[in-house]
C-alpha cells in the first residue's frame, strides 16, 4: 500500500497500571544482604511495586488498556491490533494480546505478543506507526506489560533489587502531518542474549524437576556487561535516531530512558550533555519494570503535565536480547 503522506502515527492516549503493594529496600535489607545505600547508590531505586500471587500479566494489562483506550476517547471495538510486550506473559500460549482482546471486548482487533525485553514499548510503536501509515489500520494499541516479581530469584541480591512489576499502554492513531512518531530505530544484538535471560521454561529446557530445583525459571543476568551494553546503546540509538529526524539533542524537550539505572541514565545524559531538566525520572518509586518502564513513564509524564504541543519526546530502551530501541515524537495534544 502506498504511503499516505496527508497524516502520521501519533499518540492519541496513554495510560498505565502499577500494583498497590510496595516492597522497600528495607524490606529487601530483611531478604537478601543488601543495605538501602548500596541499592540507592548503585541502582537510584528506592521502592518497587509488587503484584499479589493472584495477579497476571493480562490483569495489568487490561487495566493500562483500559485508561489508554478512555483517554484517546475511543472505544474498544474501534482498535484494529492490540500488540502486547512481555516477557512474562500469562502463559507461552495464547499471546497475552489475545487475553486483553477478550477482556476489553476489543472484538475488531487482531493480537499479538512481541517479546523484546525492555525496549518492547519501543519496538510496539514502531510496528504500530508502520500498520497506520500505509493505511491498513486506524487504531493500533500498544501495551507494553511485565510482572518481572514472578521470575526473580528473590535469593540472588545480584537481580531482586532492581526489578518492579507493571503496565502501560497507549493507543496510536493517525495525527497531523509534522506531527506524532517522527522516526524510531530499532536493533538487537543477538551474541549478547545469554548476559540477560530465562534458562528454563523454553524448547531448550522444558520444565522438569531440576530447572525447578536449580531455580532456573528465574532471571539470570551478567550485571556488568550489560550496564556496559546500555551505557554504549543510549548514547548510539539517541544519535542515531535523532539523525533520522534532523535533530540535536539540544532540540529535545523531554527525554524519557528506560528506567533500569541511575548511573546509566546520567552515563548517557553526560555523553548527549542533556540537562538534568529535560529527564524524567521515576525509577526511584516503581525499579526497572522491563518493558513497561517508558511506557508508564511516558503516562506520568503526560498526567502531572510535563508534555505541552508541539514537544519534541525522546524515549530510548535497551533490554533483553540484547535489544534497543529508541523514537521521536513531536507531541500534538
Ligand atoms: N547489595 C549489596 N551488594 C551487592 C548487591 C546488593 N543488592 N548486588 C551485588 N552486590 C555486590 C556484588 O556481590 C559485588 O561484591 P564483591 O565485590 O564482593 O564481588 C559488589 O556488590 C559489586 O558488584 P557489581 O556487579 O560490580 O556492582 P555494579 O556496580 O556493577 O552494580 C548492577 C550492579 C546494579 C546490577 C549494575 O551492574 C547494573 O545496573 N547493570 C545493568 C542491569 C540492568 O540494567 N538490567 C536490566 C536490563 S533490562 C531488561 O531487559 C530487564
Amino acid at each position: 500500500m502506498p504511503q499516505n503522506n496527508t497524516f502520521k502515527a501519533g499518540i492519541l492516549g496513554t495510560g498505565s497500571f502499577l500494583p498497590e503493594n510496595k516492597l522497600t529496600n528495607k524490606d529487601l535489607e530483611r531478604m537478601v544482604d543488601t543495605s538501602d545505600e548500596w541499592i540507592v547508590s548503585r541502582t537510584g531505586i528506592k521502592e518497587r511495586r509488587i503484584a499479589p500471587p493472584s495477579m497476571t500479566t493480562s490483569y495489568m494489562a487490561t487495566e493500562a488498556a483500559k485508561k489508554a483506550i478512555e483517554d484517546a476517547k475511543i472505544t474498544a471495538e474501534d482498535i484494529d491490533l492490540i500488540i502486547v510486550a512481555t516477557v512474562v506473559p500469562d502463559m507461552n500460549f495464547p499471546s497475552t494480546a489475545c487475553l486483553v482482546q477478550a477482556n476489553i471486548g476489543a472484538i475488531n482487533a487482531a493480537a499479538f505478543d512481541i517479546e523484546v525485553g525492555c525496549s518492547g514499548f519501543i519496538y510496539g510503536l514502531s510496528i504500530a506507526k508502520q500498520f497506520i501509515e500505509n493505511g491498513t489500520y486506524k487504531y493500533v494499541l500498544v501495551i507494553a506489560a511485565d510482572i518481572l516479581s514472578k521470575i526473580t530469584n528473590w535469593e540472588d541480591r545480584n537481580t531482586c533489587v532492581l526489578f518492579g512489576d507493571g503496565a502501560g499502554a497507549a493507543v496510536v492513531g493517525q495525527v497531523e502531518n509534522g506531527y506524532g512518531i517522527l522516526d524510531n530505530f530499532i536493533g538487537a544484538d543477538g551474541k549478547g542474549g545469554m548476559h540477560l535471560y530465562m534458562p528454563a521454561g523454553g524448547s531448550r529446557m522444558p520444565a522438569c524437576e531440576e530447572s525447578v530445583k536449580n531455580k532456573l525459571h528465574t532471571i539470570h543476568m551478567n550485571g556488568q556487561e550489560v550496564f556496559k551494553f546500555a551505557v554504549n546503546v543510549m548514547n548510539t540509538a539517541t544519535i542515531e535516531v535523532l539523525n533520522r529526524c534532523g535533530l540535536k539533542p539540544e532540540d529535545v524537550d523531554i527525554f524519557i530512558p528506560h528506567q533500569a539505572n541511575i548511573r546509566i541514565i546520567d552515563a548517557a545524559m553526560k555523553k548527549l550533555k542533556l540537562s538534568k531538566e529535560k529527564v524524567f525520572i521515576n525509577l526511584d518509586k516503581y525499579g526497572n519494570m522491563s518493558a513497561a518502564s517508558v511506557a508508564v513513564a511516558l503516562d506520568e509524564a503526560l498526567k502531572a503535565g510535563k508534555i505541552k504541543n508541539g514537544d519534541i519526546i525522546l524515549m530510548v530502551a535497551f533490554g533483553a536480547g540484547l535489544t534497543w530501541g529508541s523514537t521521536v515524537i513531536k507531541w500534538l495534544e
